[in-house]
């Protein structure tokens, strides 16, 4: 079964009652036994429940896993998958993973007696010169954010796996319609759901795909105990909204080429950072890992003046967090999604005060091209450049 096909029907036969095609909330947080010798197949709904079963067998089948997991948000995932590590393990985490991941290593492993170095997943070779006796675990993702860098995953897997590490990619900003890291060799996929998967921006969830049944089970385990397991009502929107993943990824990489390539040839911004551009310093690995090169852009302006402007001067385009749903977003990193980092931690990691992060969402390219030159076009000169 192809992609687009397995999305709408993997875990998704019409319910045996009433033949409804459209999966049913099941909503209801406990389930009845017959008698006390049959244990319902699922009992209780911070363990597992209807809908979430159907959305966890679709996502497993679009990553090419087998178990998948699914959490409240992306975070609980990213935690669950952490929390593979115990007292005296050592983490190694690319210096570009997202922020709130870092959040997590940086103030919240400690407390467990857990501690990482960073590497450059650009270098996949500076792996080993902060690998440690004690390293158990590898985590990166790409496309980043919002730097738009692509990690050769497999050179990286290769790597980690010469020393034994258990590596975790977070591939929300790709989705399963562009790239499936367990083909190359990652044991634990994870996602923010919130973005891509769901779509519609209408929900906060997460999930981890793996083939690796132990670690299936550590991290299934793991959602039960801390209670981090999504509701009905979240995975029916959730798996409402996987249903035309391939369909939306296909408009958001279609419209995100043609606004990136407008905004490199715009005399007024400096630099353009997506994959899909000749110029990308990564063109050529994303070419080769992904089937196409997704509907996030970031761009540069001369002033951080001018990007606060136009950040604030769209129309269409929305001033808000998060990506990945079917309507544009413009972000500012600094105040956004890094505004835990230090300015120094920020421009350390390529993100530099002047830099604006686009979510391409499905509607008319042209309206898009047009909201952007219009706010381009209004930035007032006499705003003083050191602004
Ligand atoms: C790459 C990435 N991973 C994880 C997360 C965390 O996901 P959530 O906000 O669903 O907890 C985000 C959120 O923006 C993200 O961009």
């Amino acid at each position: 079964m192809q992609f687009a096909t397995k999305a709408l029907r993997v875990g998704q036969d019409p319910d045996p009652k009433f033949r409804a095609v459209v999966p049913p909330i099941y909503q209801s947080s406990t389930f009845a036994w017959e008698d006390l010798d049959h244990i319902p197949p699922i009992d209780y709904s911070r363990c597992q429940n209807p809908t979430r079963e159907m959305f966890e067998k679709v996502v497993a089948a679009l990553e090419n896993g087998e178990h998948c997991t699914a959490f409240s948000s992306g975070m609980a995932a990213v935690a669950a998958t952490l929390a593979l590590l115990q007292q005296g393990d050592h983490l190694l985490m690319a210096n570009d993973i997202y922020g709130g991941t870092f959040r997590l290593a940086e103030k919240y492993l400690p407390r467990n007696g857990v501690s990482y170095s960073g590497f450059d997943a650009q270098n996949p070779e500076s792996i080993r010169s902060v690998i440690q006796a004690t390293s158990k675990l590898l985590i990166f993702e790409g496309p980043t954010n919002p730097t738009m860098r692509v990690p050769d995953i497999k050179k990286i897997c290769d790597i980690a796996h010469e020393y034994g590490l258990t590596v975790v990619f977070d591939n929300t900003f790709a989705s399963p319609a562009l790239q499936t890291p367990l083909d190359y060799g990652v044991d634990v996929v994870l996602h923010s759901t919130t973005k891509y998967i769901s779509g519609h921006s209408d929900v906060v969830g997460g999930a981890t795909i793996t083939n690796n049944s132990d670690l299936a089970y550590f991290i299934y385990e793991w959602n039960k105990a801390f209670g981090s397991n999504p509701s009905p009502f979240d995975n029916w929107l959730s798996l409402r909204g996987v249903r035309t993943l391939s369909c939306r990824m296909e408009r958001h990489c279609k419209n995100a080429m043609v606004i990136a390539e407008y905004l490199e040839a715009h005399s007024q911004v400096t630099k353009v950072h997506y994959p899909g551009l000749k110029s990308h310093p990564d063109h050529e690995v994303a070419k080769k890992q992904m089937s196409d090169f997704g509907g996030m852009v970031s761009i540069e302006f001369v002033t951080v003046a001018e990007a606060r402007w136009v950040a604030e001067h769209v129309g269409i385009f929305l001033l808000a967090e998060s990506l990945g749903g079917v309507e544009s977003l413009i972000a500012y990193p600094p105040l956004m999604s890094h505004a835990t980092m230090t300015e120094e931690q920020r421009v350390e990691r390529g993100i530099p005060p002047t830099m604006l992060r686009l979510s391409i969402g499905i509607e008319d390219a042209q309206d898009l091209i047009e909201d952007l030159g219009q706010a381009i076009a209004s930035y007032p000169a006499k705003v003083p450049a050191t602004v």
